[in-house]
């Protein structure tokens, strides 16, 4: 466990981090009527939950969510949130970036479902595409390198180039890809790279 990280995390959410931010990312409200017209069993992942924006919405469309996060203390905020709704939202404590076990704590061709949004971790989408099943979607959203005003991390090491995003799931078909500046639902605007993409 890559402690430095899971303290600055979890200081982050004892001060009330992402509090307000409870609206699902507006990629995956976008595709996920389009997904769930092919699927019949809804199993997905959210890799680095968070308190659950994005896990609760899937949860609350019929999904059964495995949610992973290094931060305990955002994880028994989602799970506080999802026992009160009842919700099938199971979570896991663990560090997605450790390049010891890339990825080794996700099971193969398990999920119709895998999602990533805003956490920078390229070479972890080859352990998400195992882990899908046939037929299963992954949806990638990731800060930009960007010099204009936007929200999200300041230190550079945490947003990507242009193009890698796409690089990184060539493996996959891609069903959609962009990159530029995107105005978020409670209206700030984020430079970011989103995928869809599907294992085929
Ligand atoms: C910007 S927040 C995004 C949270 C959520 N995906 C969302 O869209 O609201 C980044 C998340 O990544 C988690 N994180 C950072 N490093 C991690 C790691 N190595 N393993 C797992 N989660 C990590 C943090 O705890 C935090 O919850």
């Amino acid at each position: 466990m890559n402690t430095s990280s899971q303290k600055k995390w979890n200081e982050r959410y004892q001060k009330g981090a992402y509090g307000t931010r409870t609206h699902p990312s507006a990629l995956l409200t976008e595709w996920l009527p389009k997904l769930q017209n092919h699927t019949r069993q809804l199993r997905a992942v959210d890799i680095a939950s968070g308190t659950g924006r994005n896990s609760i919405y899937l949860a609350q469309h019929g999904w059964q969510v495995d949610a992973f996060d290094i931060s305990e203390v955002a994880l028994e905020l989602l799970e506080k949130k999802s026992n009160s709704k009842k919700l099938p939202i199971t979570c896991f404590h663990q560090d997605c970036g450790d390049t010891q076990n890339q990825g080794d704590y996700l099971i193969d061709d398990e999920y119709n479902l895998a999602i990533m949004i805003r956490y920078t971790n390229l070479s972890l989408i080859r352990n998400l595409y195992r882990a899908l099943k046939v037929g299963g979607h992954l949806i990638v959203e990731e800060h930009l390198v960007t010099n204009k005003e936007v929200i999200g991390p300041k230190n550079p090491k945490f947003r990507i180039p242009p193009q890698s995003l796409y690089d990184a799931a060539k493996e996959l078909k891609v069903l959609s890809y962009n990159e530029g500046l995107i105005k978020d639902p409670d209206g700030r605007t984020a430079a970011l790279a989103q995928l869809v993409a599907k294992k085929s």
